[in-house]
């Protein structure tokens, strides 16, 4: 059923994007620090009423900066699909590769990730230092994963059913984590152990199973890491995992005080914290609706600034 559904998306934006398909990259000045984009669940990379809209935005607030915008397989269709389909450690070396091979990016880039695009690149700065990431902006990323179905507003009622069983049947078994990209940070506070254990993404890069040195020297290394959170996000439960918070384990209803977390220490979040690396910003709005006079004032300085 959810198979039928997305074959039917897919359809519709095969189409669209023959008819209004753009480049994966666009601007050539070499005076600004080029900008890496990482759509979201359920997007691509250069749709123009999406993230080619973007695109078009910071090339031209930025006079003609390089912005490059993942393409996760090479096609749209690939694009698409994976952002459901492809375990994110396959996506985040895909995307690892390709940032190695772009000449134009050896010196060091930005990043913008979108919603799942978020957490996704911050595994690329954890896991890749070169070329360097400077400074990484995530919007709405899910950094302590979710508990709850951000897809099903926008899905039937039985697909919602479908996928709801499946997270909470079997989540952390070895063939959802495989088959479904969203099972890989849905982040279960009732049995946090199982999801330290059994999810095969977010725990590790959270260093919630052992202590990888090499993330936490790769993560310090980034200028500046930007959480957008959306005040009044409808998708993302809890809100507050924009903000890299969770759910006190045992229970679903309060916050953890940050600075408590385990993944504070782990990730020694202090230190960067100290040296003002962290930047929270709240804006009003529900998932991913950001203004273009928002964008242009709160998030085109940070990538002159390098
Ligand atoms: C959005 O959330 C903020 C913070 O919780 C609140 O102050 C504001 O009234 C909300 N806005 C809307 C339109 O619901």
């Amino acid at each position: 059923m959810c198979r039928i559904i997305l074959v039917l998306l897919l359809i519709v934006i095969l189409i669209i994007g023959y008819v209004w398909w753009k480049p994966t990259a666009g601007g050539t000045n070499p005076e600004v620090l080029p900008v890496v984009l990482w759509h979201g669940m359920g997007d691509t990379c250069c749709a123009p009423f999406s993230l080619g809209g973007i695109m078009d935005l910071i090339v031209e607030e930025t006079k003609g900066g390089y912005v490059r915008s993942m393409e996760i397989g090479g096609n749209i269709l690939l694009d698409f699909q994976s952002g459901f389909f492809l375990h994110p450690n396959e996506q985040v070396e895909y995307v690892c590769k390709q940032l190695l091979q772009d000449e134009r990016l050896a010196k060091g880039y930005n990043a913008i990730g979108f919603s799942q695009g978020g957490q996704f690149l911050r595994a690329v700065a954890q896991r890749c230092p070169t070329p360097p990431m400077r400074t990484l902006v995530t919007l709405g990323g899910q950094h302590q994963g979710v508990f709850g179905l951000p897809m099903c507003p926008t899905l039937s009622e039985s697909t919602c059913d479908y996928i709801s069983r499946l997270l909470n049947s079997a989540v952390y078994s070895d063939e959802v984590q495989r088959n479904l990209v969203q099972a890989t940070y849905w982040h279960d506070p009732l049995m946090e152990n199982h999801y330290r254990l059994g999810s095969t993404f977010l725990a590790d890069i959270n260093n919630e199973l052992y202590l990888n040195e090499f993330y936490i020297e790769n993560l310090h290394k980034l200028k500046k890491f930007v959480m957008v959170k959306f005040l009044n996000d409808t998708i993302v439960q809890p809100k507050e995992s924009q903000w890299f918070q969770f759910y006190t384990s045992g229970q679903d209803k309060v916050i953890q005080p940050f600075k408590e977390s385990k993944t504070y220490q782990d990730l020694r979040l202090k230190k960067m914290e100290d040296e003002g690396k962290l930047v929270f910003l709240g804006v009003e709005g529900d998932h991913l609706a950001i203004s273009k006079a928002w964008f242009i004032k709160n998030i085109v300085p940070l990538l002159l600034e390098n």
